[in-house]
């Protein structure tokens, strides 16, 4: 790899990414399992910072009381010895069949308790190991078909099970903060809170909204053929943009989790400009983890798994690299001048003005002329291929 991340590029992975055994749909595993003790070394002497897990991907599920503060300690040293922080945990309410119809909109009463009773006791766990994050992906909260779901009770039961959370967190003092992670299908036919949108117009709706944000994945926007950076970027807007899950996909299909950059490389490449840059006018800034939630591909051995790794990372760095030099190169800053995308940051009416002041204002109006500012062109392709030469290290 041509560039090695630190510590301080914040760089995490999800233990079920490097540790997936590649088993999928058509078949059976193509790797052997993964120690996750071995993942945060593995992780950590490539220069990653943190990792996230579901409750199961460290402690089998079924697993014992006293096999499971085992397993805990055994993490806890890896931990320790490597520096690795544990930024973020999820629940696995999708893998077990208990959960085939969902966890928290289960048409089943006695499994949304059971899957609420499980997320609990992972909300402990994350702050036992100091996550900051605790994720919410309702992968099986969804339907094959329309009739087998009322959607008006299912949501009330999203609500309810999510303020459930929230609530217990602020309750105990956790300095944590749940993302709802969308997505729009797959494995249900139809997923809940398939969009970023969706998301955040359903958090609008929360008592405990206040402590409740999104977790965005690339592949997830782009399989409903929605713009990944416009989507984080509504989520700064809102001030909810809690976390990321970077990764790739290469259009409208099953979803691929290539490796970050493995999809639409140009779009990767505006997406890191809007992380670590911010927006063109200023505004929100999203200062989480860069968190990769990628597969290794079912066609790689293990040293095609930690060669994958490293590669999300690289690209990243390559990527921010080309988005400084762009936002620095003097030429964009004149195409941002001429395409007037630093006017749009000024408020349509003046300071002072009124609705009355715009109404009784001939130049802005009778006066105005229409047909030559409509004449005038945006220069927008110009400005883009600035944008594709930066990413192309042509300029
Ligand atoms: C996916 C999802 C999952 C979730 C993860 C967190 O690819 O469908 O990204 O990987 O992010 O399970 O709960
Ligand atoms: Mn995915
Ligand atoms: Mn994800």
């Amino acid at each position: 790899m041509t560039r090695r991340p630190t510590p301080e590029d914040r760089f995490s992975f999800g233990l079920w990414t490097v540790g997936w055994e590649a088993r999928d749909q058509f078949g059976d595993a193509s790797r052997p399992p993964l120690d996750p003790v071995e993942s945060v070394h593995r992780l950590a002497d490539l220069g990653a910072w943190g990792v996230t897990f579901h409750d199961d991907d460290v402690i089998p599920f079924g697993s014992s009381d006293a096999e499971r503060d085992r397993i805990l300690g055994r993490f806890r040293k890896a931990l320790d010895d490597t520096g690795i922080v544990v930024e973020m945990v999820t629940t696995n309410t999708f893998s077990h069949p208990i959960f085939k119809d969902g966890a928290f909109t289960s048409n089943n009463r006695e499994v949304r308790r059971y899957g609420l009773r499980k997320v609990i006791r992972n909300v402990d766990l994350a702050a036992e190991l100091g996550a900051e994050t605790f994720v919410m992906w309702g992968g099986r909260e969804g339907a094959e078909y329309d009739g087998a779901k009322d959607v008006n009770a299912a949501l009330n039961r999203y609500r309810e099970g999510i303020d459930t959370v929230a609530a217990y967190i602020k309750d105990r003092g956790y300095d944590m903060r749940i993302a709802i992670e969308p997505k729009p299908n797959e494995p249900r036919g139809d997923i809940l809170l398939p969009t970023v949108g969706h998301a955040l117009a359903f958090i609008a709706e929360l008592e405990h909204g206040d402590i409740v944000g999104v977790n965005p994945e690339v592949g997830h926007e782009q399989m409903a053929a929605l713009n990944y950076t416009t989507g984080i970027a509504q989520a700064l807007w809102a001030e909810k943009l809690f976390h990321i899950d970077l990764n790739g996909q290469r259009s409208i299909k099953y979803d691929q989790d290539l490796a970050f950059g493995h999809g639409d490389l140009l779009s990767a490449f505006f997406t890191v400009d809007l992380v670590e840059n911010g927006f063109v006018g200023g505004g929100p800034r999203y200062d989480g983890p860069r968190h990769f939630d990628y597969k290794p591909s079912r066609t790689e051995d293990m040293e095609g798994v930690w060669v994958s790794a490293a590669a999300n990372m690289s690209t990243y760095l390559l990527l921010k690299e080309r988005a400084i030099a762009y936002r620095a190169d003097p030429a964009v800053q004149a195409a941002f001048e001429a395409s007037k995308v630093l006017e749009l940051s000024q408020p349509t009416l003046s300071e002072g003005e009124t609705l009355a002041d715009l109404l009784a204002n001939p130049a802005a109006y009778e006066e105005f002329d229409v047909e030559a500012v409509a004449e005038a062109g945006y220069a927008f392709v110009a400005l883009n291929q600035l944008g594709v030469e930066h990413a192309l290290g042509g300029r």
